[in-house]
This record gives C-alpha cells, structure tokens and sequence, in this order.
C-alpha cells in the first residue's frame, strides 16, 4: 500500500492512532504502525504457545534485523552493528572504551541532548579537555571544525539537534575530521529513519541510535555501529557470554572478544524488541528511505511556511530545507509554549516543549490535513 496515495481508512489501518491522535511528538517516543504490533502479537503468542522452543527462529530474526540496519545505513557490514538498549549505551561505549591520554581533546555543541554530553563530561576527571562549542544558526560545521586540534581525539555530534531540529552536514565534519585524525562519533537517533545516513560515505566511525522515535519501535532496542577499524580502538570493558567468537561455547578456558560489534553485546538481548524493530526496519526499508525523506521534508516544509506566515510566531528551526530533518520549532510572541502545548493537548494535537519553544515532529505518514488543522489551531490562539 502506498501511504501517499492510501485512502483515509487505509492509512488509520497502518497507522492505528491516526484517526484518534494527531502524533507530531516522533521527536520525543513514536506510536507503533500495525507491522509492529503485529510482529509483538506474533511474538507473545508464538511464547505463549510453545514457549521459547521456537529460540532457533528468533535467532534468525536477530540477523535479519542487522542485515535490515546494514541495509538502513547505506549498506556498511552488518558484523559492524551491535544491537544495545539505546543510544547513550553507545555512545558510552566510545567514551568508556577509547585509551584517554592526559590532555586528550573532546569537542561537543552546546546543549547537547544529555547523552552526548554526560559520557564526555565525565572523562574531564581523567584530565580530559572537553569543549563545548555554541553552534551559531548560519554555520555550525564552521565553529565545530575550527574548535579541532591535533590533540581532538573525538568530535560527537547530534546529527539532528533534538530541539530545533538542525541538520548538520555530516560530511564536511568527516573531512575536517581526517585533517585532525579526529574520530567522528554520531547520536543519530534524531535522524534514522527520518532522513538517510550513509555513515561510510560521510567519515562517520562511531554511530549510536535508539529506535523509540523516527524508527517507530519501542522503547528499550538500539543500536550501536563502528566502522570496521575504529572498533579496534575500543578496549571492552564489559565482557560476558554473548561476546565471545562462539558464544555456546560456555565450557572455553579463554575468553577472546568477537571479531565484529557482537563483541559490545554482553548477554542476553531483548528479543521482543529485536521482533519489534526488524518489523519496523522492513517498514522503513520497503517505503523506501529517500520516499519517507521526501514526504517529511515536505510536511516539515509545509508546517515551516505555515507557521510563518502566523502573526507573532517566530521559528527556531533553520530555513534551509536542507539543514533541516523531521522538526520544527516556534515561539509565539503573545503566548507561552507550554501554553500552547496545553491547548493542542485537547484538541488531540501532541507536540513538546523544549527549552522556550514548541517543538512539532510529523513523521512521513502524518496527514497534511492534520498538520493543517494544527496551523489552525495556533493561528487562532
Ligand atoms: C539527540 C538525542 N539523543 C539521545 C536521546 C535519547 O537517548 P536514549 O536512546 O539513550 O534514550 C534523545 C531523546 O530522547 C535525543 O533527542
């Protein structure tokens, strides 16, 4: 079924909370499409039938899961791929894995989401020297690469700014980044799923995603992608059955870590999530990455000119179509956000509110109608 030309009912079918809730809070956690409720109704009655006899099967699941993110990232080796609980295990796993020397760099924006700020901060007890570094509207990669030395052994970055949502060209920080023989480390969850990203192709050697929000899965699966030889700069500090080469192989005098990611991967997964995420990620895949960009950039655009064409609204999100990914942000000169918030609340309108601002995140499936009558609503406050 194609969602751009899928009739109201269809679209509420795949989209089960359409109909009764206007979601523009992806940004924040996601309402799950029918695949992946389906794929959890599968999983609890495959359980509640036999049990955990059918374990061989979820294996299977488990792998296509990381062909499927292989895939999502622009095709990298899926033996590159970890499957954590979110994306502050991954980014702890480069800020807690990399051999710090005294008088190590690490260069951070400002006003980070706290997970790609707290690892960092931490490290300053080691006698790490972490810079934060504001990032202005018109230029941010300017100000991240000018912030580089030769001592920055890690630059990490929102790919998607979770509060006015601002995109930054990977690329050109990957470039900087191989002057300085910097490592590039990305929290990416703002991004995949919403719009492409190539980690090879744009110098990225450490990406970290949670799944809760543009991937459309519940909370608690992520995952964690090293390029092939950055991984071998981590040290593992967490070791335990599952990070072995042969991992059933529990009688083994020594322990070696696995070839691949599988090496962060310490025990036990969470299956349901790994059934959950396989059947969104196949979602996202078979719509096809550049088609759901597409429709998300459009909506975004949509709600972008709408809101300000609005007397007293004032945007906090860049014009630049291309520095933007799945949302937008507003103040209102006559009104507090979290007044609004409260407003769009009983109209079963969900948005957020970060910082001073009203922060609206549509996904590719969102109606226009919807986001039109959401301008309605603000426009009439
Ligand atoms: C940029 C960014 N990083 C990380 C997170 C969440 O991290 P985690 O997956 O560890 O919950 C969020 C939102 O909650 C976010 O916006």
């Amino acid at each position: 079924m194609s969602f751009e030309t899928a009739s109201e009912a269809d679209l509420i079918e795949q989209y089960p909370t359409l109909g009764r809730e206007t979601w523009l809070n992806h940004a924040a956690i996601s309402p799950w499409p029918r695949v992946v409720i389906e794929a959890l109704e599968r999983f609890v009655a495959d359980n509640a039938s036999h049990g955990p006899r059918g374990y061989r099967d979820w294996l299977k699941v488990e792998n296509e899961l990381r062909d499927g993110l292989a895939a999502l990232l622009g095709h990298v080796d899926s033996d590159e791929i970890a499957l954590v609980e979110n994306t502050s295990a991954g980014l702890n796993l480069v800020a807690g894995g990399l051999d710090w020397r005294a008088g190590d760099r690490v260069v951070i924006p400002s006003g980070e989401f706290p997970s790609n700020r707290l690892p960092w901060i931490a490290l300053r007890s080691k006698g790490i020297d972490v810079v934060e570094i504001d990032l202005p509207r018109e230029d941010p990669e300017t100000a991240l690469t000018a912030a580089l030395t030769d001592r920055t052994r890690v630059l990490s970055v929102s790919a998607v700014r979770y509060d006015d949502g601002t995109r930054l060209d990977l690329e050109r920080l990957g470039r900087a980044c191989r002057r300085h023989g910097t490592l590039l480390c990305v929290d990416a969850i703002q991004q995949v799923g919403a719009f492409p990203l190539d980690p090879v192709g744009a110098g990225v050697d450490f990406l970290a995603c949670g799944a809760h929000k543009w991937l459309l899965c519940p909370e608690g699966i992520g995952f964690f992608w090293a390029r092939a030889d950055a991984m071998e700069q981590l040290q593992t500090s967490r070791q335990g059955w599952r990070s072995c080469p042969k991992p059933f192989d529990f009688d083994k005098a020594d322990w070696q870590p696995a070839a691949g990611a599988r090496r962060f991967e310490i025990g036990t997964l969470n299956m349901a999530g790994i059934h959950a995420l396989n059947a969104s990620v196949t979602l996202i895949l078979d719509t096809g990455p550049d088609r759901i960009a597409r429709a998300l950039g459009e909506r975004v655009d949509h709600l972008y000119r709408s809101l300000k064409a609005i007397d007293g609204v004032e945007i906090g999100t860049p014009a630049d179509p291309r520095r933007r990914a799945g949302i937008i942000s507003f103040s209102h000169a006559r009104r507090a956000s979290t007044e609004i918030l409260r407003r769009l609340a009983g109209e079963g309108v969900h948005a957020a509110v970060r910082g001073s601002h009203l922060r609206l995140s549509p996904h590719f499936y969102t109606p226009m109608e919807a986001l039109d009558r959401t301008i309605e609503l603000i426009a009439d406050l």
